[in-house]
């Protein structure tokens, strides 16, 4: 099974910048000078929801692995030991809780207290209804234009944010922030300013983090979208391509056609054809 959306991020990440995502509420000065993360939940007003019992700061502990010889970058690259670079004290959730301030439920949970279990059955894309289709598409189109409320993007290296004290964050929409996750564990990360990017260091490619990787990215992304739209119901659909002799996801009603002008280009008919790629 393969999901649609790893088709559409790749589309979308092939000409990203290099920016990457922070819990909104962390990417101030104080948060970075102290390296302290630890958001508090609004219901109780607590770090991490400590005194509804949901988690706790804690310090973020060292791996004890050396870094394997395909990774040589030590004490230059701002994912080394994520994320020891930027902050060393997160939130520590427990039970059935998640999030950077635990006010998440873990997938699978839902309710107040995330004791709901639920599966979630991602269906084949062509066996949507037409309304469950064009659901799909406006619900991606309303992550595309929906500013994160959650997360902004580091917009420069934690060198170029002088340690912390000047820190470099720009607001992304909620789909953007995917884009960007993705973009930053793959390649040309932000790694020291212009003529200092180093190509193909890849955490989630190439090796087997490949499909552990992207279903927990995948699972991120499908929570998020409930989170926006309020829809819990909501599935990322999948392609089951083993059959099909080209893109048949690629009509105006699904992913978007080729445009009769120019086949580089989306059809105009497809929302996807107003899309941008950067922060604005
Ligand atoms: C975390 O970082 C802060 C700020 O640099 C430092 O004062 C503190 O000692 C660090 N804590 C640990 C456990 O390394
Ligand atoms: C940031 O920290 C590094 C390592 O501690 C130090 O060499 C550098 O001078 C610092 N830069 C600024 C702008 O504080
Ligand atoms: C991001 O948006 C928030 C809320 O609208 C605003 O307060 C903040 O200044 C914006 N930040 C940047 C870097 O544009």
């Amino acid at each position: 099974m393969r999901s649609l959306l790893l088709s559409i991020t790749c589309f979308m990440v092939c000409f990203a910048p290099s920016y990457q995502q922070f819990p909104r509420r962390c990417a101030t000065r104080e948060a970075l000078l102290s390296k302290e993360c630890c958001p508090s939940w609004d219901p109780d007003g607590s770090p991490c929801g400590a005194r509804s019992g949901r988690g706790f700061c804690r310090d973020v502990g060292e791996p004890t692995q050396p870094d394997g010889p395909q990774f040589p970058f030590s004490g230059v690259d701002d994912r080394e030991k994520w994320p020891l670079v930027f902050y060393n004290r997160t939130c520590q959730c427990v039970g059935n809780f998640m999030g950077f301030n635990c006010g998440d439920c873990k997938f699978g949970y839902f309710g107040a207290n995330c004791n709901e279990r639920r599966e979630t059955v991602r269906r084949n894309i062509f066996h949507l209804s037409r309304a469950e289709t064009r659901r799909f598409i406006s619900y991606l189109n309303l992550a595309k234009t929906t500013v994160s409320t959650d997360y902004v993007v580091a917009s420069g290296t934690y060198q170029e944010m002088e340690n912390g004290s000047n820190p470099l964050f720009a607001n992304v929409s909620a789909y953007d922030v995917f884009v960007w996750m993705h973009y930053y564990v793959s390649r040309d990360a932000l790694l020291g300013g212009p003529g200092n990017v180093w190509t193909n260091v890849d955490f989630a490619h190439w090796a087997p983090g490949f499909l552990p990787w992207h279903r927990l990215y995948l699972l991120h992304w499908e929570n998020d979208i409930r989170k926006l739209t309020g829809d819990m119901s909501f599935f990322i659909p999948y392609w089951d391509w083993r059959d099909s002799s080209g893109c048949d996801v690629c009509t105006d009603e699904l992913m978007g056609d080729r445009s009769p002008r120019d086949p580089d280009l989306i059809s105009p008919g497809s929302v996807f054809s107003s899309w941008k790629v950067g922060l604005h």
